[in-house]
């Protein structure tokens, strides 16, 4: 296992409330906001290596820690937003860097960056991808995979938000296609089962607890309330609020989100307690039902994931280590090797000219 692991705000209103153990954030954004398959050809496999550019571009990790630590400052929101990103981007059509490309204007065809799911994430993270090639390409032109500085990034804003700092491995080419159609169906959803959740995983060649542990993202970053509204007014049609959902963290979630007319840009923090921090409390609140999504609760409650969310609740090692396993493994769903396949852009927004 190649993986090694060391330990080491956003724009608009903050409402903060500071009540018994716990604190609640209210934020209004004002920003719009292995694969198991077996390589077609042995004689090129699809294959990632820590060293793929040590010949070619020796400094593109330096190089891109320059734009991710800057971007950390000045626009912590890159943080959260960068690792989903990479996260949409793995779970449809593989780790290619398909999520960055722009629509062509007068396009018919909308690229996945304009579909329903990725419409939220933050432009910061895709400017922080933006500036990283801008700047790798001018030391090592036409050598680094889009793809690849979004992994790279990715594990950066890990590590800033004070996650483990796992070696990326490198080697993806960028895809060709970019399709919003594509995106739907492949990224899940918020009112998921965790059986629907395991069909999904298992698809894109993880486990159960690569589902656990990758859900342990939500430690940091926010959801709009339309993301848990049932939960917290009418949950599976009882007309009752979701009775997972500890009373408190019902009482201010519902003053953040009306049930009618509020703000579609309203959000919550997944994790209560350390919002901004990438640590393991994302499990503990977990088990004390402070939970945002109910896929994150579901995680607790159904009997197959509850020992593992109470492991990685209890000891923050073993959950960086799982994470970054689980993030390696996620990195190389589907990845492309080669012209065939795929292409190596200048500007991660547009494909190569043909
Ligand atoms: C297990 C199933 C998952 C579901 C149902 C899910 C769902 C969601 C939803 C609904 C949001 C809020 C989006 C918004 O309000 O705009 C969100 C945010 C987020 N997700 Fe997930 N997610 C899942 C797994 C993951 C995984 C595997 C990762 C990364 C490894 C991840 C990383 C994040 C991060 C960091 C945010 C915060 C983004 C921000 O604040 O900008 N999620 N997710």
């Amino acid at each position: 296992m190649s993986t090694t692991v060391s330990s080491s705000s956003s724009s608009g209103s903050l409402f903060f409330f500071y009540k018994c153990s716990f604190i609640f954030l209210l934020i209004v954004r004002t920003s719009e906001c292995i694969n198991n398959k077996q390589p077609s050809n042995p004689r090129r496999p699809r294959e990632l290596k820590v060293d793929y550019y040590l010949k070619s571009c020796p400094q593109v990790e330096d190089l891109v820690s320059t734009v991710t630590s800057q971007q950390f400052k000045d626009a912590p929101v890159s943080g959260p937003a960068t690792i989903r990103l990479f996260f949409h981007d793995c779970f449809v059509d593989g780790c290619d860097g398909s999520v960055l490309i722009t629509t062509k204007p007068g396009s018919t065809v909308l690229a996945e960056k304009d579909a329903q799911d990725n419409k939220n994430i933050a432009v910061e993270a895709f400017d922080s991808i933006n500036k990283a090639k801008t700047l790798v390409e001018s030391k090592c032109p036409g050598v680094v995979s889009c793809a690849d500085i979004l992994a790279i990034s990715a594990r950066d804003f890990v590590h800033l938000a004070g996650g483990p700092y796992y070696q990326v491995q490198k080697g993806r080419w960028d895809g060709k296609l970019s399709m919003a159609t594509r995106v739907g169906s492949n990224i899940p959803r918020a009112n998921n089962t965790i059986d629907e959740l395991l069909k999904l995983f298992a698809s894109k060649g993880l486990s159960l607890e690569d589902l656990v542990a990758l859900s342990g993202a939500h430690t940091i970053g926010f959801a709009r309330c339309e993301h848990f509204l049932s939960r917290l007014y009418d949950y599976q049609g009882t007309k009752k609020p979701d009775p997972t959902m500890d009373p408190r963290l019902l009482k201010a979630l519902r003053m953040t989100c009306p049930r009618f007319g509020g703000n579609p840009k309203v959000s919550a923090p997944f994790d209560v307690t350390t919002p901004f921090t990438f640590d393991h409390a994302y499990y503990s609140n977990l088990e004390a039902k402070l939970g945002i999504l109910a896929t994150d609760q579901a995680l607790f409650t159904d009997p197959r994931t509850r020992p593992i969310v109470q492991a990685l609740g209890k000891d923050q090692q073993k959950f960086f280590q799982a994470f970054s396993e689980a993030m390696e493994r996620m990195g190389k769903i589907e990845v492309k090797r080669g012209r065939k396949h795929g292409e190596k852009r200048i500007d991660c927004t547009q494909h190569m000219l043909l």
